[in-house]
């Protein structure tokens, strides 16, 4: 059975345009009653809401499916994809308040600039084998295969980014720091057999900030891939980054080595 429920969806924008007006233009929270319907998710009642009161909602989407990763949004102030968080785990009287992910820059209403990811991850060195390997010449034991699939899983929706706390209110952090999603890529080609170079922990730790990182494992809680993001991959790459620091015999070896 269908039922009316209340939203409370963010409206506004870093700039005043033909839709939203200056007043509205620095954003406040609107209220409405929109239409649910059995099965329903919260994706399907922000669009019922663009069909039927606002054509000017701002929202960005694709899958509806939980693989594009394009419809993030903090729902009731968690980080979650709209098209994946079902109306039934709400009360028919609840108040579900829709606002967008806060870590990066708001364009408008439920949309954000998420390219500082992009930048990140351009600054990344990219896969690299070692020279004279032919497309076919080498073959991936399974085990390999095994070691870094959960990190492909990945959708890039960018919640872990949007929930670390180093970037989450400082945006100076961003320079320095290039979070989760970025250091499950480092540790998946770290984990490559192929990877010759660069030393891909060294790298986290000098240019990707790793070390601001101090464990908090939210970006694992809010993963909707349910990548182990520190466990598998922060933990083990700042672990051998200590290790190769401070460990007496690699310190010996690596001044032997420098002669
Ligand atoms: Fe999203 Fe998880 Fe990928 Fe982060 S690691 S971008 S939370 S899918
Ligand atoms: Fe941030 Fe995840 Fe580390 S939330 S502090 S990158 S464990
Ligand atoms: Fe693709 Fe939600 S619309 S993940």
């Amino acid at each position: 059975m269908g039922y009316q429920a209340k939203f409370r969806v963010w409206r506004g924008a870093g700039r005043p345009d033909e839709t939203i007006t200056a007043a509205e233009a620095d954003g406040a929270l609107h209220d409405y009653e929109v239409e649910v319907n059995e099965g329903e998710v919260v994706l399907d009642v922000i669009h019922r809401l663009q069909q039927t009161q606002t054509p000017d909602l701002a929202v960005r989407w694709n899958c509806k499916a939980g693989k594009c990763g394009s419809c993030s949004a903090e729902v009731n102030g968690k980080p979650r994809l709209m098209c994946m968080t079902r109306m039934s785990t709400f009360a028919e009287g609840e108040t579900v308040t829709v606002t967008p992910i806060r870590t990066f820059p708001l364009i408008r209403d439920l949309v954000t600039d998420v390219s500082y990811n992009y930048q990140k991850a351009r600054e990344m060195p990219a896969f690299a084998p070692p020279p004279g390997v032919e497309p076919g010449e080498y073959r991936m034991q399974q085990v390999d295969v095994e070691r870094s699939q959960e990190f492909r899983k990945c959708i890039e929706c960018f919640l872990c980014q949007n929930t670390c706390h180093v970037v989450r209110d400082h945006d100076e952090n961003k320079q320095a720091f290039a979070g989760p999603r970025l250091f499950i890529r480092a540790a998946e080609l770290d984990m490559h057999p192929l990877d010759a170079k660069p030393d891909r922990k060294e790298f986290a730790q000098a240019t990707q900030g790793i070390g601001y990182c101090n464990i908090t494992k939210c970006c694992s809680e809010v993963c909707p891939e349910h990548i182990h993001i520190t466990d598998n991959a922060i933990i083990p790459m700042k672990e051998r980054v200590v290790d190769r620091k401070y460990d007496p015999i690699t310190w010996l070896g690596s001044k032997i080595g420098r002669r």
